[in-house]
């Protein structure tokens, strides 16, 4: 049968410090062997197209650009928690910033 496959996202977090810093999980369930799935980050502006910013499998995140690789940080934790954070936050950095994955 078909699998049920879902991702969640909590609310981001903001922690307050010299550089503030967002981070979003994103939690999946139904995700068989989500160790070595592969999840998507994306950010998106009003207005505009979703924009992914990087993927990630088992190992380090790569990204579609590799001058953001200070800017935002991806890891997995757990059996099914993928997080994602935003470093150094401006106004610029405002937008939607979702988790995708697709299964095969
Ligand atoms: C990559 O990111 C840098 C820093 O945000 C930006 O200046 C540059 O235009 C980006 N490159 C591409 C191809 O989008």
């Amino acid at each position: 049968g078909q699998a049920q496959v879902l991702l969640k996202q909590n609310q981001a977090s903001v922690t307050t410090g010299i550089t503030k810093t967002a981070v979003i999980n994103c939690v999946g369930e139904g995700i068989s062997n989500f160790k070595n799935a592969i999840i998507h980050w994306y950010r998106q502006r009003p207005s505009e197209g979703p924009q992914r910013i990087l993927f990630i499998s088992s190992g380090k995140a790569s990204y579609d650009n590799e001058s953001h690789k200070d800017k935002y940080r991806c890891w997995k934790e757990g059996t099914n928690i993928c997080k994602f954070s935003v470093n150094d936050i401006h106004s610029s950095d405002e937008g939607t910033y979702f988790c995708a994955y697709w299964e095969y």
